[in-house]
């Protein structure tokens, strides 16, 4: 994290506060960054009482096939008291079980200006699935003076506006019991905007810095309550645990609210709710009792939330009529509107898919990337580059991409390449690319203030920066030193940002080369907590307090956008992002940005990856090895282990850090990090196929074990293992020296260990012994996993390699499968050039069928074949295995289960059944 800096210092002294801001070891400046009582609006929020809220709806009626009405409060007791204009409620129905909920100023009655809605982040399409609500019931809940309006929502569920308290909520039909509701605690609040009176003081100062604030206090909260849910999860970004912990109430002593506030924080901690890079307002709720509800509010600006214990409320004296297994939270934001959402379930899944019908699924990525990326700040030059490389080839290693940080432009200037490094760039990544890799540079969204930067000159004229609050180009200190940064809010900017990526404009580029976005929460070394002052303006008079939590967002949405129009729409995109915001996935990757070398960062790894997928962002990895600092050897082979599974693989590591490819810590250590790549490698299959069915479902790829197994309560907590599609379990090995480690294999049937395929019962936890080689990962009985088993130096080079299918039978001798095939690069998936399997093994007989809606093999086609496949589980004896329709014999034999990986008993193994994997076809054990 920077220091504060004036930015009238000479240079001289500037540039040592750089140095020291990269290279300094001290740990995470907690000073630097406001807590929610330096933050008046969470303050204020927080001390209020449960049942302040006085508003009551009235004016109700169908409008434009939505639940409208106008939320008022009664008379002032006395004339100082403010009296707040009526606000407009609207509440609207989605198919599939989704309710949106709006609250804003009427516009009608004159509000200084219009609050900001975000605009880009809710899919067209989601707007064209709302149901035309036709008219709505009244009826009178007990001990009520008024009326509740109730409309339909879905099969079996309605939602609820009370009149008086103001309160919504969504239930069951039958029997009314509650899912979700907003404000059963009145805690509602809403400062509406304000010109200012002569007198008004609206200032509010932070170390140094002033916010105008000029429509004076604009923010809103207020509580919602998730029923019958055991724990709350989500809200991404912090590094803390999967299952929400309370932060306020019995036996919780003074933790601060979990705040969503993008911000470049210096040396994170591992357990804390302070914000990090990204933001994503989203929480689901789930139990044993019913399952799964959650909650989104699309909100721009600064947020706090606080997951109340359970009593929290007991001095209110009133309690709610069910209160057992009831999580009450309390959302708080400096600005924008109320546009909430609520997602009926009622399972994880269903929770995770209507969150994505309404902020898009994650993008198809390119398989390439979806394997190993080699990463460093820096690689130094193109001798470096080019070592690195063959050294990966030398030791058998695989990897597919190679990153290069800042230093490889001239001063910081994007776009650009020190030319003294980097004389010869094209052929640098045409060298990669022989061997079917790629390349990705960094593009920041800091642009330096320098007349002689074609950029930052085309930005000034265009007027394309964001202004501060005076209407100046706003100028902050990053990387480059003084920098302006474009306003990506506006859409014609975005336009012109995207053009940058065409060949033609970034000289030295390929078509191999993909990009990196980084310090976009904005980060600005000597704004208010080392970002833009949130008085500073964009497109349309938003003030940057109102979209801050976006601006990563679109900024990495201009840059994917580039990449698509310099490839004519043909090529997918690749941009890793640092922040990010709800819909970010929908462009592309994002990593849990500067952790640590330590065992708790390894370990928290997993919880804040989980969070990312649960909540759209499933392409998401961390830091393998741990950016600061010099990981232990023990740790890094750990952290390659761990990172095998993350569904973003790179290695990464600051400047200061020695270097540390996997070949240079002795050939045991080389082979163990080889080990864990090849293991990567090996399921790309598996991990393609679950990217796909991410990209049509939400669904992540890395998953909690309750999202496979909803109602087993052991598996709500347990941040420390987690599953990889349906059919794969993985432990982290979180400490040093470990002999054995606990791992809870949930579920009734039974599970295989990946590597010896030795099998264990499912439903307990099994103290099991652990080597160097591995951490514990198994296969769940029933399934199938593909696979292939050759190892080469890129993935791009195994796209015509033949498939092993590992079937792992469960009790009733059966197992099924997927497998997802296309060009692994362009768009033309999209019209349904792929190929999607699905095998089935029941009564000794292995079939493979297609999932293509009218399967025609003309679109897509490969000429790839099965080549083996193994079969756990099964007793060994028979010979011979039938294949139809060609009618022809393949051998059975026992085999490893992998071809190069330590020893395992030998397997029942269909040799060389040679199967072209794109038709129909039974294999029939004999
Ligand atoms: C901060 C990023 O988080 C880190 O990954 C990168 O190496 C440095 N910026 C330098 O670009």
């Amino acid at each position: 994290m920077a220091p504060n800096i004036n930015p009238t210092l000479p240079l001289l002294l500037l540039l040592l506060l750089f140095t020291l801001h990269l290279s300094s070891v001290s740990a995470w400046k907690k000073e630097e960054f406001r807590t929610c009582n330096q933050t008046p609006f969470c303050k204020r929020a927080r001390s209020r009482k449960p049942h302040s809220s006085s508003l009551f709806a009235t004016d109700v009626a169908i409008l434009d096939g939505a639940l409208t009405a106008n939320l008022r409060q009664p008379p002032p007791e006395s004339p100082d008291q403010d009296q707040i204009k009526p606000l407009l409620f609207t509440l609207s129905v989605n198919q599939n079980g989704v309710v949106r909920v709006k609250i804003d100023e009427d516009p009608s009655l004159d509000p200084p200006k219009k609050r900001f809605e975000v605009p880009d982040v809710v899919l067209p399409e989601f707007e064209s699935t709302k149901l035309w609500l036709q008219r709505f019931q009244t009826e009178t809940v007990d001990g009520d003076s008024g009326p509740s309006s109730v409309v339909y929502v879905a099969d079996g569920y309605e939602a609820v506006l009370r009149h008086n308290p103001f309160e919504v909520y969504v239930r069951e039909k039958q029997g009314k019991r509650r899912v979700l509701s907003l404000n059963s605690h009145g805690l509602f609040d809403f400062e509406q905007l304000r010109v200012k009176q002569e007198g008004d003081d609206w200032e509010e100062r932070f170390k140094g810095h002033t916010d105008v604030r000029p429509y004076g206090p604009q923010s809103i909260s207020f509580d919602v309550s998730f029923f019958d849910a055991d724990f709350v999860y989500g809200i991404p970004e912090h590094a803390s645990s999967f299952a929400l912990r309370p932060t306020r109430g019995p036996g919780v002593d003074d933790s601060e609210p979990y705040r969503l506030f993008n911000l470049d924080v210096f040396e994170y901690i591992h357990d804390s709710p302070f914000g990090l890079y990204g933001s994503i307002p989203f929480m689901l709720g789930h139990g044993k009792a019913r399952g799964t509800s959650g909650f989104f509010w699309l909100n721009a600006a600064e947020m706090q939330i606080d997951v109340l214990g359970s009593g929290w409320d007991a001095e209110s004296g009133i309690l709610l009529p069910e209160s057992g297994g009831r999580i009450d939270t309390l959302w708080m934001s400096e600005a924008g509107i109320v546009d909430t959402f609520f997602f009926i379930g009622p399972g994880p899944k269903d929770v995770v898919r209507q969150y994505t019908s309404v902020t898009g699924t994650p993008a198809m990525p390119q398989l390439f990337s979806t394997a190993y990326h080699q990463c460093r700040w820096n690689y130094r030059d193109e001798e470096d580059v080019e070592n690195v490389d063959s050294k990966f080839d030398e030791h058998d290693i695989p990897y597919d991409v190679l990153w290069l940080d800042i230093e490889h432009t001239d001063g910081k200037r994007y776009f650009t390449w020190d030319r003294v490094l980097f004389p010869n760039p094209e052929q640098m990544q045409n060298k990669l690319a022989a061997k079917g890799r790629h390349m990705v540079t960094i593009v920041d969204p800091h642009i330096k203030r320098d007349e002689s930067f074609h950029l930052h000159k085309e930005a000034t004229s265009k007027g394309y920066y964001v202004k501060d609050a005076t209407g100046k180009d706003y100028d902050g200190w990053c990387w480059p030193g003084s920098s302006s940064y474009p306003d990506m809010l506006n859409p014609e900017i975005r336009s012109w940002w995207s053009e940058k990526f065409s060949l033609k404009n970034y000289v030295g580029s390929t078509p191999w080369l993909y990009i990196w976005n980084d310090m976009n929460e904005p980060s600005v070394f000597n704004g208010p907590e080392v970002t833009m002052p949130r008085d500073a303006l964009h497109y349309g008079g938003v003030e940057h307090r109102e979209l801050h939590n976006a601006y990563g967002y679109y900024f990495h949405m201009a840059t994917s956008d580039g990449l698509v129009k310099r490839g004519d729409g043909k090529d997918r995109p690749f941009v890793l992002s640092r922040a990010f915001f709800s819909g970010s996935q929908r462009y592309g990757a994002v990593w849990t940005g500067d952790n640590t070398a330590d065992w708790d960062q390894l370990r928290v790894s997993v919880p804040m990856i989980l969070t990312l997928g649960l909540t759209g962002m499933t392409f998401s990895g961390a830091d393998v090895g741990g950016f600061f600092g010099n990981p232990e050897t023990e740790l890094l082979v750990r952290w390659y282990q761990l990172g095998a599974y993350y569904p973003f693989f790179r290695a990464h590591a600051h400047h200061d850090t020695k270097r540390r490819e996997p070949w240079l810590f002795g050939e045991r250590n080389t082979e163990l990090m080889r080990d864990a790549i090849h293991t990567r490698y090996a399921l790309l299959p598996y991990f393609y196929t679950l990217f796909r069915e991410a990209n049509t479902s939400g669904v992540p790829v890395m998953r909690p074990l309750w999202m496979e197994f909803p109602s087993d309560k052991a598996t709500f907590s347990n941040d420390e293992a987690f599953m990889v599609g349906n059919s794969l379990l993985v432990q982290g090995i979180y400490t040093e020296q470990v002999k054995h480690a606990s791992v809870y294999l949930p579920g009734g049937q039974s599970w295989y260990d990946l590597r010896t395929g030795i099998i264990y019962k499912g439903g307990t936890a099994h103290k099991l012994e652990v080597s160097e080689e591995t951490i514990p990962a198994f296969q769940r009985a029933g399934t199938i996993i593909p696979r292939k088993d050759r190892y080469r130096r890129s993935s791009t080079q195994m796209a015509n390699d033949p498939y092993t299918l590992v079937i792992a039978l469960n009790g009733s001798h059966a197992a099924e499968g997927e497998l997802y095939i296309d060009d692994g690069k362009s768009f033309e998936f999209k019209q349904g050039a792929y190929i999607h399997r699905h095998f089935v093994f029941s009564d000794g007989k292995l079939t493979s069928s297609s999932l293509v809606p009218n399967a025609g093999r003309t679109l897509f086609s490969s000429a790839c074949v099965i080549e083996r496949i193994i079969v756990l589980g099964h007793s060994s004896g028979p010979k011979n295995a039938l294949i139809e329709p060609s009618n022809r014999k393949a051998e059975i034999e026992l085999g490893p289960l992998w071809l190069r990986r330590g020893k395992s008993a030998p397997v029942l193994t269909i040799r060389r059944p040679n199967v072209p994997v794109a038709d129909d076809w039974t294999i029939k054990i004999l």
